[in-house]
């Protein structure tokens, strides 16, 4: 089947999915505090709906698959879920991103699976930042969460952070310091605007320049060649192997060698986390008009559609830029 190649030549091999809008935590940069609007459960996909999804999308190239959420092991089926999809007769690379704090129940029944790396969202090693950042107070969770899947043996650990402007700023240095030591992998994300509660400022936001500034005091880094389609800048510490990442989605946008799609968890395909439209799956997975095959042609049809319709880039620097009405928590990161 034809790949997925948009009209920038742009060819696609990695679909982000988000498993559930909801969430344990409430990141101030991804959701409003008080946030309750939350997707009735008849309207996210079923577990059936998103294999079928994903095997289509693996007939067009797609060859990397990330589960997201809002919190992805919020899903109570998420050990089956990695278990299908590692079973589909053309297996994507299979990995997650999550706040955490369930980790420590699944991370070995998740590796079982056939789970092997993992993304854990961390911004700060303090206890009452954690709590001001997220509103809930369980960074001793995500300890135990990181500690129970360095045990089951998923690797890499990938830790992402923002760091925001008075918040955690001036955490960098330790952060790092803190993933060397655990042999983490650390990638600094640059904020982006995406919080649906306005608290994102291109003025105050801290860019990827200001956080290689603050660690170079610290640190030597030396820049790793060849980039590809990784949004990461990487860099490795002090002559060593280690390395660190910093995503300046915002100051250097990688759109460019974008190669990414994604799965809301109601089933509407997004060619960019700013998209202002949607393509919508689950109206074809639900149609009684139309039968197995004739929903996948029709699937295969709207993924088609979707990448020939992507953008050149986000425009997040542009004055024009509009906000996604959703955040991120329902999007999927
Ligand atoms: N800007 C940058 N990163 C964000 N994330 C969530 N919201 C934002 C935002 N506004 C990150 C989380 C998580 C990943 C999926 O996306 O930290 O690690
Ligand atoms: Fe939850 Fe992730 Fe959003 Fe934080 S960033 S509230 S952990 S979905």
């Amino acid at each position: 089947m034809s790949e997925l190649v948009d009209t920038f030549n742009r060819t696609h091999r990695d679909l982000r999915v988000s498993l559930t809008d909801r969430c344990s935590l409430r990141c101030t940069y991804c959701m409003p505090k008080d946030f309750d609007k939350w997707l009735p459960s008849h309207e996210l996909l079923t577990t059936d709906e998103l294999i079928t999804v994903i095997d289509v999308a693996t007939e067009h190239g797609i060859n990397q698959v990330r589960l997201t959420g809002g919190e992805p092991l919020l899903r109570p089926d998420i050990v089956d879920i990695v278990n299908r999809i590692n079973s589909l007769s053309n297996p994507p690379e299979l990995s997650l991103t999550t706040n955490a704090l369930r980790l420590a129940d699944l991370a070995a029944p998740l590796f079982e699976a056939g789970l092997v790396r993992v993304n854990v969202s961390l911004d700060t090693l303090s206890r009452e930042r954690f709590k001001r950042l997220t509103f809930r107070d369980r960074i001793g969770d995500v300890f135990k969460g990181l500690k129970a899947a360095r045990e089951a043996g998923l690797a890499p650990i990938k830790i992402n952070s923002v760091l925001m402007p008075g918040v955690n700023d001036d955490e960098a240095p330790a952060l790092l310091q803190w993933a060397i030591n655990e042999r983490f992998t650390l990638r600094f994300i640059e904020q982006m605007p995406l919080d649906a509660g306005g608290i994102w400022d291109r003025k105050t936001m801290v860019s990827a320049e200001q956080i290689l500034n603050s660690l170079s005091p610290h640190f030597t880094l030396t820049p790793v060649p060849a980039r590809g389609s990784a949004p990461a800048e990487e860099f490795y510490i002090d002559g060593g192997n280690q390395k660190v990442g910093i995503i300046a989605s915002v100051t250097q946008p990688f759109c460019g060698a974008c190669d990414r799609l994604r799965l809301t968890s109601d089933g509407q395909l997004r060619s960019c986390l700013f998209s202002r439209d949607e393509t919508d799956l689950r109206k074809v997975l639900r149609s009684s008009k139309l039968s197995n095959t004739q929903i996948r042609d029709e699937i295969s049809t709207r993924f088609q559609k979707t990448v020939l319709g992507k953008r050149a880039g986000h425009g997040i620097d542009d004055p024009s830029f509009v906000q996604p009405i959703r955040p991120m928590s329902a999007i999927g990161g």
